[in-house]
Formats: C-alpha cells, sequence, structure tokens
C-alpha cells in the first residue's frame, strides 16, 4: 500500500512538489537565463567596435571568481530548466492536425525550438566556451570566431538559425509563462501578450543577426 493511501499527505506533498518545480522551471528560464541571454547578446554588438571592445564585453572578466560566479549562476538554471523542459517534452501533445489554431502552432513551435535551442546551446558552449578555455588555454578570440562565421558556412548557418530558434523560444516562453502567474487570461490580454511576443522576437532576432553580421563583416575584412 502506497504511504499516499495510508496517510493521506503524500498526494499534496507531491502536488507541491510538483507545483515548485513546474514554477522554478518558468522562474529560472525568465531570470536569470533569458535576462542573461539578452545581455549575452548585447554585448556581442561589440563586435562593430573591433576586436579588443568585443573581448572586453564578451570573454574578458576581471577576476576568475566573478567568471565562476557568472557561469554557475547561467549554466545552473540552463541545466534545470534543460531537465524540466525535457519532462514536458515527454508529455506533450500537439494537435495541430485537429485544431489549426494560431495558439496550437505556438505550442509546437515552442517545442520544436526547444529541441533546436538545445542542440544549438551545447554545440555553442563546447566550440565557444570550453573548447577554447579548457584545451585550447585561452577564452574564445574575436579572430577565430568572426573568420568563423566570415569563412565557415556551417557556422554562419547554425548561428543564424540557432539565435533565430532562441529568439523565439524566449519570447514565446515569456508570453505563455505569463499566463502561469495570471497574467494574460483574458482573450483580450492573451492578444496583447502575443503582440508582446512577437515584438520582442523581432527584436531579439534584430540583435542578435546584428551581432552575427558584425563578426561576419569583421572576418571578411581582415581575411
Ligand atoms: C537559452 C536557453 C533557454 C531559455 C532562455 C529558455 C526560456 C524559456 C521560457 C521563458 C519558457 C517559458 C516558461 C513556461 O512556459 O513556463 C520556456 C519554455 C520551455 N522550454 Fe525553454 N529556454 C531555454 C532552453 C531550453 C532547452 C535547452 C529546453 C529543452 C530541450 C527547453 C524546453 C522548454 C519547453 C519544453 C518549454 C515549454 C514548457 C511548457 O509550455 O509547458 N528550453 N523556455
Amino acid at each position: 500500500m502506497s504511504a499516499s493511501t495510508a496517510t493521506g499527505e503524500a498526494a499534496p506533498t507531491t502536488a507541491f512538489r510538483s507545483f515548485v518545480w513546474r514554477r522554478l522551471g518558468t522562474i529560472l528560464a525568465l531570470a536569470p537565463l533569458g535576462v542573461w541571454v539578452v545581455i549575452h547578446v548585447w554585448n556581442n554588438l561589440a563586435a562593430f567596435r573591433g576586436a579588443e571592445a568585443w573581448q572586453e564585453s564578451v570573454t574578458n572578466h576581471r577576476h576568475p571568481i566573478a567568471a565562476a560566479i557568472t557561469w554557475v549562476v547561467v549554466l545552473t538554471p540552463l541545466a534545470i530548466h534543460t531537465l524540466w523542459g525535457l519532462g514536458r517534452l515527454k508529455t506533450s501533445q500537439p494537435n495541430n492536425m485537429a485544431y489549426g489554431y494560431f495558439g496550437n502552432l505556438r505550442y509546437l513551435l515552442q517545442r520544436i525550438s526547444a529541441l533546436g535551442v538545445l542542440g544549438f546551446v551545447a554545440a555553442h558552449l563546447w566550440l565557444a566556451f570550453l573548447q577554447p578555455r579548457f584545451v585550447h588555454g585561452h577564452p574564445e578570440r574575436f579572430a577565430d570566431i568572426a573568420r568563423e562565421m566570415a569563412h565557415h558556412m556551417p557556422t554562419l548557418v547554425v548561428y543564424l538559425l540557432g539565435t533565430m530558434g532562441v529568439a523565439y523560444h524566449l519570447a514565446n516562453g515569456v508570453a505563455t509563462s505569463a499566463m502561469a502567474f495570471g497574467v494574460g487570461t483574458t482573450a483580450r490580454s492573451q492578444k496583447r501578450m502575443e503582440r508582446v511576443a512577437l515584438v520582442l522576437f523581432v527584436v531579439l532576432l534584430a540583435l542578435s543577426w546584428g551581432a552575427i553580421y558584425g563578426l561576419w563583416q569583421a572576418g571578411g575584412a581582415a581575411a
């Protein structure tokens, strides 16, 4: 016999744990993860100001401890949100064949973009963060990433698509998570949240592709 049927108390505890887990996955995705993503993309725009400015904004940390704290504050929420997201994916039931509504499409795209973001972030973390630091012994160099962007087509395509996936996933995620917190529950406010998501998507995409353009241009000029 399970503890829950014997005491009648385990079920509420389990429900409470699942509620906390669900909210934790959402909150960590918004901050610090989502906020950090926006700052990271913004910092990359320093590509337009040259190698020194880019390295100062993106890869240099004043102190190793500050660097370690940043990584923990970003990577731990990413790991928790990814575990949480994979759990959500397992129980997802898209019904786009039966219902052709925009909301159903957004639900499906949120899940497809999650898988794309997973692949992109894993590759990006290895190639731009872990490999340069721990295999080559230095942070990613501006000249290296700019050259790859300009002369290695797969890198350029992966960055363009990967950042588009992140822009959609985060922008739509902000709108859907607002509902979890009681914002956007009426039809009118849902429409408003839809517009917020669209604006956020366009802004994030413009910033990301702008940064990629800055790197691509610098890589081309250096050749
Ligand atoms: C840059 C990294 C990421 C950011 C900033 C991010 C952000 C977000 C945000 C803000 C939400 C809305 C939360 C909610 O609806 O409660 C969300 C939802 C979701 N995320 Fe992520 N995410 C990222 C990476 C990932 C990864 C790697 C996965 C796993 C494969 C993932 C899977 C999901 C899923 C499945 C949802 C939908 C949950 C639902 O609607 O039930 N995310 N994400």
